[in-house]
């Protein structure tokens, strides 16, 4: 239920809020501010709402995402003891801040509902993969990057730039959590320069396995499953590995792990599901792909495609292998210096693809008709 106080908490005025529908018409427009020409909006008065079905659909994608975060870090706060929580590093003081991020779900999922003008989804109940501290912070951080990706992945295409706007403010917030899940299973906060972006379709992929139930009125999603794929030899940060200098793995700002959780040239083996499973939440949904025989592993990282050849493809099993790739986000001559590190680093995304495609972080989406399975979460760095 969204409150006056809570529209008034986020600093919606309810002149904002106030018509069903945003009128669009030119009489909106007010004087540009004074200094140089070009830019989007600056003569608008913003209006907070969603001004398509796309931008329903992404938002309520989002709002989804937000509903399942406020429970996980709330079952996992109460699934384990203080005692299991401090054998694996988290104190206290760090199991106020999973329940202060738990608090924060509460105000972004408000604020898209509001967007949303109290049309979008409601809270569902959900099942999660894990039975151990570590492997709850392993699912979050998973969690919470496929959220933040999902939204970057659609942010800049929304019509409404005044609703882009707020949703940016709350997607900067979730990024720290994403980190702050990283560091307390001890692995390097941000291997990456860059964070990638996932179309609505590959994020509603991750997402959809984790929803049991959900009220009736629940909006539609209108986006695609994907088969789910499987990455059966993906690297597991979880194991808490001593080092030779200590631990190398427990909850800490900043790792150098001795053992790097893997490296280009690494075996990648998976498997997929046939589509035309029904799937997710109340079983309403039904997996779907328009592709034809998987060719290629697509690696989805910082502002990356880039893709591998699959090997020893069997269309029977639907198992298949391929190479982690290396390779720079910039190359060698790059004036500014080469990015040290593989592209392919940190929580990043596999899918299996019937062609190379070559896309860039704006025109990602097209891809999706040539995905055979997934996404994945590749846990590489
Ligand atoms: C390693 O981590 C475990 C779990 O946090 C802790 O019990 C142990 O004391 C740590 N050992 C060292 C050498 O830091
Ligand atoms: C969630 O589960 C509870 C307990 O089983 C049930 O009472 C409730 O109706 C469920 N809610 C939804 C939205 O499915
Ligand atoms: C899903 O199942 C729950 C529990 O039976 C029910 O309350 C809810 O209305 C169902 N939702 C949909 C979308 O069918
Ligand atoms: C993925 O593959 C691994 C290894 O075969 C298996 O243990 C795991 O249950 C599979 N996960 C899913 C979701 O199918
Ligand atoms: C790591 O080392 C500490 C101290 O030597 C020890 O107490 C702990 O059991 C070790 N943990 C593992 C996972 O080997
Ligand atoms: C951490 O790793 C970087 C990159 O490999 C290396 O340059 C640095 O010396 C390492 N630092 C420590 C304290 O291990
Ligand atoms: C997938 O979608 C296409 C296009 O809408 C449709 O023709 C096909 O029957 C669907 N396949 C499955 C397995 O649902
Ligand atoms: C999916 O659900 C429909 C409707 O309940 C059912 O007819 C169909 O057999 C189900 N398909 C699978 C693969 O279970
Ligand atoms: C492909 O998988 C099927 C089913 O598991 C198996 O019977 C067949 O031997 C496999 N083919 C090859 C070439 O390995
Ligand atoms: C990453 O993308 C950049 C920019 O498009 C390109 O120059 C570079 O070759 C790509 N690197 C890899 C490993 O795909
Ligand atoms: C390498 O990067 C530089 C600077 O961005 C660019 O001019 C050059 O074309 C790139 N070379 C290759 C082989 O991609
Ligand atoms: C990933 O990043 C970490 C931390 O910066 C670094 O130690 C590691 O070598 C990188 N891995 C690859 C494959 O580049």
């Amino acid at each position: 239920m969204i409150t006056a106080a809570a529209l008034c908490a986020l600093g919606l005025t309810s002149a904002v809020l106030a018509s069903p529908t945003p009128d669009l018409s030119p009489t909106q427009y007010v004087d540009p501010p004074p200094g140089p020409a070009g830019g989007l909006g600056l003569d608008e008065i913003p209006q907070y709402v969603f001004y398509s079905d796309f931008d329903f659909q992404s938002l309520n994608l989002a709002l989804n995402q937000e509903w399942i975060e406020l429970d996980l870090f709330h079952h996992g706060l109460a699934m384990f003891s203080d005692e299991e929580f401090d054998e694996a590093g988290i104190d206290a003081e760090q199991r106020y801040l999973l329940q202060f991020m738990a608090e924060q779900e509460v105000g972004h999922a408000t604020l898209i509902q509001t967007m949303l003008q109290g049309k979008g989804a409601k809270q569902c109940n959900y099942t999660y993969p894990f039975e151990t501290v570590r492997e709850f912070l392993d699912f979050s951080q998973k969690l919470t990057r496929w959220g933040e990706a999902g939204v970057y992945g659609f942010l800049e295409h929304l019509d409404s730039r005044a609703a882009a706007e707020m949703l940016l403010q709350s997607i900067t917030t979730e990024a720290r959590q994403q980190m702050i899940f990283r560091q307390m299973e001890g692995l390097f906060p941000m291997p990456i320069h860059f964070t990638t972006g996932l179309p609505q379709a590959m994020t509603w992929t991750l997402l959809s396995p984790y929803l049991v139930t959900c009220p009736a009125e629940n909006p539609y999603i209108e986006f695609q499953i994907f088969p789910y794929l499987n990455i059966t030899n993906n690297p597991d940060a979880t194991p808490l590995v001593n080092g030779s200098t200590g631990n190398d793995t427990s909850a800490a700002i900043s790792h150098n792990r001795t053992e790097p959780l893997s490296a280009p040239g690494r075996e990648v083996y998976f498997s997929w599901d046939v589509p035309g499973q029904n799937v997710s939440y109340n079983s309403s949904y039904v997996t779907n792909s328009t592709a034809g025989e998987p060719k290629f592993a697509a690696w989805i990282s910082q502002l990356n495609v880039t893709y591998t050849e699959l090997a020893d493809v069997n269309l029977t099993a639907r198992t298949a292998m391929t190479v982690q790739p290396g390779g720079s986000i910039f190359n060698d001559t790059n004036p500014f210096g080469q990015d040290p590190f593989s592209v392919v680093n940190g929580t990043q995304f596999i899918v299996l693809t019937d062609t190379d495609l070559f896309v860039t972080p704006f025109n990602t989406s097209q891809m999706l008709p040539h995905v055979v399975a997934g996404p994945a979460v590749y846990q590489s760095g």
